[in-house]
């Protein structure tokens, strides 16, 4: 689905027309307590969405549903209106493509930041193991396609820049959040998440909320919500790795110089890649 030359997945969800949705979705109504998780995809996405949840309902809880039944491109107008308050959205667009009104309400906005050579690791397994991509090309030609911006959402570079700028906003309100910031210190992440949400958490709440969003558990008790027939092998593969540093096991040392050499002039206008470990090795 191509918008304004933009490349966005067609989710192929049944019973309604994903591409008249998303076109239609600068229309949607916000609500002033709607909170939005904003990432490149494979940036860790499900993992917040999963605390931000549990924060929500004051309790350590596993909820019986999916990310993706609030994932803005992958869902309708009808559904999207349905969902209950207050709601935890997610996306993967870019913030000029979001509803209108999410910027005229200043709704609350978490973005996710992730190095990109364990972006494009995790992303090229996600490819290969959905069905809807039939995809089975080699790593070395998905790294080009990642470089290119030709796979879903464009190129990283462009995404990440552009959240930066609308970050710089000061009538957008966005927390930052990275990926390997989680992983050092969980409990200081989620408790910067809670007080960005106004929620009250205590520090066993947190520790509790912590321990039932590891990747181990979230793997063991997510993985059997998804739809098997998505997936190669029936085999789900979004609770993969979880680690920090896999793209080693990946990237060659040519493959690694020429992708620097790249990201070093592409993100050379960003704060966040000196702030944050985004490129770093
Ligand atoms: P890997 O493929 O490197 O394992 P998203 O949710 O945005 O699609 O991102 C998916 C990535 O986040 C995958 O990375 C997945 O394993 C990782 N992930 C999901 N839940 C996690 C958790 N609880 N802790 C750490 N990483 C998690």
């Amino acid at each position: 689905l191509d918008i304004d030359g933009r490349l966005l997945p067609v989710i192929r969800i049944p019973g309604y027309d994903q591409v008249a949705e998303v076109r239609s979705m600068p229309q949607w109504k916000a609500r002033d307590d709607d909170i939005l998780i904003c990432a490149y995809p494979k940036s860790g996405t499900h993992w917040i969405w999963e605390i931000v949840m549990m924060l929500l309902q004051g309790k350590a809880e596993r909820v019986n549903a999916i990310k993706e039944t609030a994932m803005l491109e992958g869902t309708s107008q009808k559904s999207f209106d349905s969902l209950p308050s207050p709601r935890v959205l997610n996306t993967h667009i870019l913030y000029q493509d979001l509803p209108k009104d999410f910027r005229e309400k200043h709704c609350k906005m978490i973005y996710l930041l992730r190095n990109v050579k364990d972006v494009a690791v995790s992303f090229f397994h996600h490819h290969c193991k959905l069905i809807d991509y039939t995809y089975s090309g080699k790593w070395e030609n998905y790294l080009k396609r990642f470089i290119d911006g030709k796979v879903d959402y464009g190129a990283w570079t462009d995404h990440v820049l552009q959240w930066e700028k609308v970050a710089g906003d000061n009538n957008v309100n966005i927390l930052l959040v990275a990926y390997e910031d989680m992983h050092k210190n969980p409990e200081v992440q989620v408790k910067r998440i809670a007080e960005y949400l106004g929620k009250a958490a205590s520090q066993e709440l947190i520790k509790d909320i912590v321990d039932l969003c590891s990747f181990k558990k979230m793997k063991k008790e997510k993985d059997p919500l998804e739809d098997l027939n998505e997936w190669k092998d029936k085999q789900p593969g979004m609770y993969r790795k979880g680690i920090v540093g896999d793209w080693k096991t990946m990237f060659t040392v040519a493959q690694n110089e020429k992708f620097d050499a790249y990201l070093a002039e592409k993100m050379s206008p960003s704060k966040w890649c000196t702030q944050y470990d985004l490129v770093g090795t």
